[in-house]
């Protein structure tokens, strides 16, 4: 562009960019409803909630159907090729497997549909009876989703469980649900036969994997038969389909409780299906011309409504895993291709860990590569953060045009190169990598809020907004409402922003959990319109664009950023114990991995252990900052910690001694010394920040 041109459009490129971004645009608005009174929101775009993708598609049976005639000659589900496996000597001398894995073999719409139906009456001929449940019980893969709706379409209720479960887990799912047929694959078959007996009331298991090995099922008194071999029993049949209707129980989805035996929490087909038409009202013009890598858990609701969404648009669905998804993923042979480099793909979703793997790679090959090449990503991604962030630079799309031409489309190749667009969930996103995949990938992230009980999200941020720590406006499919929590002192009164328990209402909202009405009636309450809410015991507020931002969690239960969850009460019981302990506050911030913990020590113990090493120190105050006071109660608690049998993460890592003892007169403990989390948090809020730091 000629110099003089650029100057004169300049300053008008300027004021507009500057209009622009002043005009926060409205996401969420105010919303009359009924149940618990508080400050309700729902999506700006839509008057009334969503409830389905298209007229007709009430279930999930009749909405695959009809997706499948409408887009019968696209593709749907992919697979790769198994090339080679060839075992390699890791560094620490442990054997590694790697995998060679070739392109992917694509099936259309229309055949989908015909192994489905295949399946469907296969199950039948196979001898299992439509009113008792069905378990899937495997890594994400094709046959996963074929498998499901098969069952869909003769009304069977299918049991989910997480593959990472543990054995007691996986014995109470299928029991309680008196489970009689297990689809499984190789790796989980053989949890199912080391379980074997216990399982009562299992009658049936199809394994996917052809060749798994079977010579050990001999005991077991289970009818056994391959996933292939279903299919073609299905062939004789002449059983029609009998579509289930949109209150019958589509899953029972066993979710890890945060304490004891996992809960199975009941969706109805209506329930999904809303959420799978408020999500892609979420995803900018989705279409048969998006192409979707699935690699998360199907067994994990963010998966499954993904997924299911996919289907609804017409989107082609490849399978990959978490160690095979980049070239340079652990199963990978070095040299070929991983996942997402074979199928390019333009959507897919992710969870926070996942992300922060793919920003530490991209920080470590800039590393490696040093020089002028590390210079100019540094500059680069300077320049474009401040684009971003708001200086003006940022609706000037020439810079970024350029940048993106010299320094991240190389970046962007990481993940194919084709990506538009990602949905986050399960776990908080760190501003810090939104904004490094946001930059490096040119790639818009919706960061999505929701549980199991909600049936996924119930707010994605939006793909234009640019701002971090936010999770948007509620999915047109349902209401966020923000109540009272007065014991935490969160009010919707509150100013300048509306703070409260996030109350969730809506078709998507779930029937509640299996055989446990007593925890059902305490989180699940239907209004006097007929409306269902889940009470998530999270705490947010809504910023004036009507945006939901999570501010702290009811529960003592704090979910760690890797997803473990640690309860901080339990943190507390097992570490006031120790002599050093007078009173304790465990404290985990849901960005990080670990947790902290603010001690109000005994005075004799601290000082006598001072008299005895020799310690010198002016007052107790001044003890209590002493770094060799806080490295000898720390050592203290962490062995107080291991005899109770703490989990790694539940130990603190870093301390805080406070010299003044908690009392019912300051506020921070009840009459009966219990303490008063908030109260606590909010009096401690700089020494807790400088733990994090
Ligand atoms: C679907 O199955 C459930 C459980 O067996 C049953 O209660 C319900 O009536 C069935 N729905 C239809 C439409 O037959
Ligand atoms: C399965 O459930 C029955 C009762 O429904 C119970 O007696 C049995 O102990 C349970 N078994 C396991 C392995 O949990
Ligand atoms: C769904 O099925 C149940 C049981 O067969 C029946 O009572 C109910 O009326 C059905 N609902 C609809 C909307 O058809």
């Amino acid at each position: 562009m000629p110099g003089f041109l650029a100057s004169l459009l300049l300053p008008v490129l300027m004021t507009m960019a500057m209009r622009f971004r002043k005009k926060s645009r409205l996401r969420g608005v105010a919303e009359e409803v009924g149940g618990e009174p508080g400050v309700t929101r729902r999506n700006q775009r839509f008057p009334a909630l969503v409830e389905t993708p298209w007229e007709g598609a009430t279930t999930l049976a009749a909405l695959f159907e009809q997706a499948c005639e409408k887009y019968a000659d696209q593709p749907l589900l992919g697979t790769r090729t198994l090339i080679s496996v060839e075992s390699e000597a890791g560094p620490d001398g442990r054997s590694l497997e790697k995998v060679t894995l070739g392109p992917y073999v694509w099936i259309s719409y229309g055949q989908a549909f015909e192994k489905v139906k295949l399946f469907s009456s296969g199950l039948l001929e196979f001898g299992h009876v439509k009113e008792e449940k069905i378990a899937l019980f495997a890594e994400t893969r094709a046959e996963w989703l074929i498998a499901l709706q098969a069952c869909f379409r003769n009304n069977i209720t299918v049991v989910t469980i997480y593959a990472s479960l543990g054995e007691d887990a996986l014995a109470h799912s299928l029991n309680e649900t008196e489970v009689t047929t297990v689809i499984c694959d190789r790796k989980q078959l053989k949890k199912l036969i080391d379980l074997g007996e216990s399982l009562e009331t299992v009658r049936r298991v199809v394994y996917m994997d052809d060749d798994s090995d079977k010579s050990t099922l001999a005991a077991c008194a289970w009818q056994l038969e391959s996933f292939s071999n279903i299919e073609k029993l299905g062939k004789g049949s002449t059983a029609q389909a009998h579509f289930p209707n949109a209150s019958d129980i589509a899953v029972i989805m066993y979710t890890s409780g945060s304490t004891g035996l996992p809960k199975g929490v009941i969706m109805s087909h209506r329930n999904i299906v809303a959420t799978i038409a408020g999500v892609m009202t979420v995803v900018a013009d989705i279409s048969p011309k998006d192409v979707y890598i699935a690699y998360l858990p199907l067994a994990h609701i963010l998966e499954l409504t993904a997924e299911t969404t996919m289907c609804a648009a017409g989107v082609a669905i490849g399978y990959g895993s978490p160690l095979t998804l980049t070239d340079t993923s652990s199963k990978i042979k070095k040299g070929t291709k991983g996942d997402v480099g074979e199928l390019k793909p333009t959507l897919m979703t992710a969870v926070p860990a996942i992300l922060d793997r793919v920003r530490d790679g991209v920080r470590r090959t800039v590393e490696a590569k040093g020089g002028l090449a590390k210079r100019l990503f540094q500059t680069a991604y300077r320049r474009r953060l401040g684009a971003v962030e708001g200086s003006w630079l940022g609706a000037w799309g020439l810079e970024r045009v350029l940048w993106n031409a010299v320094v991240f489309k190389n970046v962007k190749r990481v993940l194919g190169g084709r990506l538009r667009g990602m949905l986050s969930g399960g776990a908080p996103l760190s501003g810090d990598t939104q904004r490094f995949i946001n930059i490096c990938l040119g790639v818009p992230i919706a960061q999505g809020y929701g549980l199991t009980e909600t049936c996924a999200g119930a707010t994605f941020s939006e793909w234009d907004d640019t701002s971090v720590g936010r999770v948007g406006p509620p999915v047109p499919h349902c209401y966020v409402k923000l109540v009272d929590w007065e014991a935490g002192g969160y009010l919707a009164s509150d100013k300048p922003l509306p703070r409260g328990e996030i109350v969730i209402g809506g078709p998507s909202v779930t029937i509640g959990y299996f055989k446990n009405q007593a925890k059902t009636d305490e989180v699940y309450k239907t209004d006097e319109n007929g409306l269902r809410w889940f009470y998530t015991g999270d705490i947010g507020q809504f910023h004036p664009d009507g945006c939901l931002e999570i501010v702290d969690r009811k529960k003592d239960i704090v979910k760690l950023q890797h997803g473990e969850y640690i309860s901080l009460g339990k943190i507390e019981a097992a570490l006031v114990v120790s002599p050093y302990v007078d009173s304790i506050m465990a404290h985990a911030d849901p960005f990080h991995n670990f947790c902290v913990a603010l001690i109000v020590p005994s005075q004799t113990a601290l000082e006598n252990w001072a008299k005895r090493v020799g310690q010198e120190y002016n007052d107790y105050a001044d003890l209590c900052q002493k770094e060799e006071s806080i490295k000898e109660i720390l050592k203290s608690i962490s062995q107080t910690a291991k005899q109770a049998r703490l989990q790694k993460s539940e130990i603190p890592s870093k301390i805080k001694l406070l010299p003044d003892p908690w009392t019912p007169e300051t506020g921070l403990v009840t009459a009966a010394l219990k303490i008063k989390r908030e109260n606590i948090r909010k009096a401690f809020a700089e020494d807790l920040k400088k733990l994090y730091q």
